[in-house]
């Protein structure tokens, strides 16, 4: 056995090498604070980054745009299968699926070279949405919408689940959350899909694996449970009694909390500013008072700041998205990070397996059924 020193949940291991993203001095994408990107980048241009490693020019972004339009169409099988799927069944495990099927119609599927796994990224940034959308409305008994070539990447996204124009307050607030959804260095999910593809696995088996890891409600999955957590409260005069008790009894309050994020998770800071626009657009500002009742008594009885998911589903809330969409709204900007990681770990490959430690049962003799 080896004498490394074991760390539950692996905390504190270096995992691996990565030039996609830091959180060292600031959150960063390859050299870029998220705070200059969230304000200034729209979503193609972040994606370009961390795809192909640098901001594009007018010139490269106008290809890219290009090259997602013509990525986008989704193999009809796929829209039929999406329509015979029980509509009970939760919107991640659709988009796990979904992600699934569409390796059976990609042309490069098991090519693992860069310039095959680039060409298959963009497809996904561009495939995914179209699934997540088409399936948002076969659920509400509606037609999917055919993705519209002439709008940017978050307004498309919007027209396509609600078929009505979007708001540029609208666009730019999706815009903003997912750049900051777009990629976070090592976490579960870019973990699993780094493990996947280090067995050289393909790079639609690494992002169906990461869509799974993503569904859990420590990671992706807290977004949902954080509008379950705010309709629960309901009024903000019962909100800090609600949360006391809440804490008394232990209870995890989705939303707070990070594995490195220990005072400010700047991701939850910059989608603040954006919720109290689309609050006061909507009427919804008591959800908002009841949100920073919540912050500061978590704050102040448990130390633990919010995390990137607490204000992202008040966001996703305010723009009249089906709570069942969160998550795989997560999942639609993720898919650029995770692919980065993907195209860096088979670059440089060694198969990640790690060492367990023993803690069953001593060496013993086999017994023979007769005699047990
Ligand atoms: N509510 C109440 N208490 C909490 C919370 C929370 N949200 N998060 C952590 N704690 C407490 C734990 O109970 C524990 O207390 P104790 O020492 O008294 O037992 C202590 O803080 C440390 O918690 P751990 O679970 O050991 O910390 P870890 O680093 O493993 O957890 C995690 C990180 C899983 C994110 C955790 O904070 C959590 O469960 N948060 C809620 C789920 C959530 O919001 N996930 C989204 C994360 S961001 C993302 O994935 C995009």
């Amino acid at each position: 056995m080896s004498d490394v020193k074991y760390s539950p949940g692996l905390e504190g291991v270096i995992g691996g090498e990565t030039a996609v993203s830091t959180l060292e001095d600031g959150l960063r994408y390859r050299g870029y604070l998220i705070e200059e990107l969230a304000e200034h980048a729209t979503f193609e241009e972040v994606a370009h980054l961390l795809l192909h490693g640098e901001l594009p020019t007018m010139r490269e972004l106008q290809n890219f745009r290009e090259r997602l339009a013509a990525g986008a169409h989704v193999p009809p099988e796929i829209i039929e299968t999406l329509r015979k799927i029980p509509a009970s069944a939760s919107t991640m495990d659709v988009m796990r699926t979904g992600c699934s099927l569409l390796a059976h119609w990609d042309p490069d599927v098991g090519d693992n070279s860069r310039e095959a796994n680039l060409r298959k990224a963009e497809r996904l940034v561009a495939q995914l949405p179209v699934i997540l959308a088409a399936r948002a409305r076969l659920v509400a008994g509606k037609e999917p919408v055919s993705p519209d070539a002439h709008r940017s990447w978050s307004a498309n996204l919007l027209w396509m689940i609600h078929r009505l124009e979007p708001s540029p307050r609208w666009i730019k607030a999706m815009d903003v959350s997912a750049v900051l959804y777009a990629e976070h260095e090592f976490n579960a999910s870019t973990f699993t899909a780094r493990v996947v593809s280090s067995t050289l696995a393909d790079l639609h088996c690494a992002i169906t694996a990461a869509i799974g890891a993503l569904k859990g409600p420590l990671h992706g999955g807290a977004n949902e449970r954080v509008l379950e957590v705010l309709q629960q409260v309901g009024k903000a005069s019962e909100a800090e009694q609600w949360v006391r008790d809440a804490l008394a009894k232990k209870v995890r309050i989705m939303g707070f909390g990070h594995r490195v994020y220990k005072t400010v998770d700047p991701r939850a800071e910059l989608i603040k500013k954006f919720c109290r626009e689309l609050a006061e657009e909507s009427g919804n500002q008591e959800m908002e008072q009841i949100a920073d009742t919540l912050e500061s008594v978590v704050k102040g009885e448990k130390k633990l700041p919010p995390n990137v998911d607490w204000p992202s589903a008040r966001l996703y809330y305010y723009m009249n998205l089906p709570v069942s969409l969160y998550t795989p709204l997560f999942v639609v900007a993720r898919v650029t990070g995770w692919s980065a990681h993907v195209m860096e770990q088979h670059a440089n490959n060694r198969l990640i397996r790690p060492d367990g430690i023993y803690v069953g049962k001593p060496a013993r003799s086999f017994v023979p059924i007769e005699a047990r």
